[in-house]
């Protein structure tokens, strides 16, 4: 039950934010964004260069569906006023480096 309640929980932020990234995007845009935006907060709560909010073992994002949709709750608390293409290309950087999703 937990389960299909946090699937539906992803669906809804997922289609409410717009389209939604699907992770396609250009993997080296992505880290530009993602350097400039997002290091930040993950490295004063992580050390290091924020890189472990992903790499730890019980991090959250397990498909790239809640990584899309991880990326968009992220984003929109930072407000960088991103496009959705935008979003997408850090999802494929994300995905790439670390989450490594099929
Ligand atoms: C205001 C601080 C803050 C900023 C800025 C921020 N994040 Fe986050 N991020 C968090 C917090 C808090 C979590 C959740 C940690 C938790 O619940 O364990 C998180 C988690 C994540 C995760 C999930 C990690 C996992 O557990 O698998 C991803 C992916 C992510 N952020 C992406 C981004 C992206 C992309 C940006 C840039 C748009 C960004 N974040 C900017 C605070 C921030």
């Amino acid at each position: 039950m937990k389960t299909l309640m946090v699937l539906f929980a992803v669906a809804i932020c997922s289609t409410a934010a717009h389209a939604g990234p699907d992770a396609s995007g250009d993997a080296k845009a992505g880290k530009t964004l993602h350097d400039k935006g997002c290091v930040g907060c993950h490295a004063n709560m992580f050390g290091g260069d924020g890189s472990k909010i992903y790499t730890r073992a019980d991090h959250k994002v397990k498909t790239k569906q809640q990584l899309a949709a991880q990326v968009s709750a992220c984003n929109a608390n930072v407000g960088a006023g991103w496009f959705p293409e935008d979003e997408a290309h850090v999802a494929a950087y994300l995905n790439q480096q670390y989450y490594k999703f099929k």
